[in-house]
């Protein structure tokens, strides 16, 4: 499996609405788009996906296999794509999250992210996404 395969893997098992191999093949090739990932014994077992856009990021996507959760990965790969996103001069980084994804808000909040705002219905099944931002 090449990299834009193991990383779709990833996608499969953790979300609903998962990024086509396609997707993840085009966004590793873009410049704009910084990739950090975690690999166990030889396997791709986690990843992060920012977009750079002038002095702002936005984090796109985290995701650890489920096997791997809650040993510390989400956090080291949310703290490599931060200092990733400073190096490249961003000041201001900015994420969305459903509301009912409390593992994905406790680690953000944890990691210095706080709540700036909501869109209604924002996401599949009418759910609202929650707007977080770090300076
Ligand atoms: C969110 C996710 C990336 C966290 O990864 P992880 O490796 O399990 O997280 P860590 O072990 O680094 O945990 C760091 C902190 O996050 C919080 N956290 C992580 N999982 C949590 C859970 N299930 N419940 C509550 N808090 C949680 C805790 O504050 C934790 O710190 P602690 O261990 O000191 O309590 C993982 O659950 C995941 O892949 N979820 C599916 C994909 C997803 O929803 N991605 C986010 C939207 S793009």
């Amino acid at each position: 499996m090449d990299k834009a395969q193991e990383i779709t893997a990833i996608e499969q098992a953790c979300f609903n609405d998962p990024w086509s191999v396609g997707v993840v093949q085009s966004c590793l090739e873009q410049p704009h788009y910084v990739w950090e990932t975690f690999t166990r014994e030889g396997q791709l077992v986690a990843y992060a996906c920012a977009s750079v856009s002038l002095d702002e990021g936005e984090l796109l996507r985290i995701a650890v296999m489920p096997a791997y959760r809650r040993q510390g990965i989400g956090e080291q790969l949310l703290m490599s794509v931060l200092a990733h996103l400073h190096d490249r001069g961003v000041e201001k980084v900015f994420l969305e999250v459903r509301a009912s994804n409390v593992a994905a808000q406790a680690l953000y909040g944890k990691m210095g992210f706080q709540v700036i705002g909501k869109r209604k219905g924002y996401y599949t099944g009418n759910e609202d996404a929650v707007i977080m931002e770090k300076m």
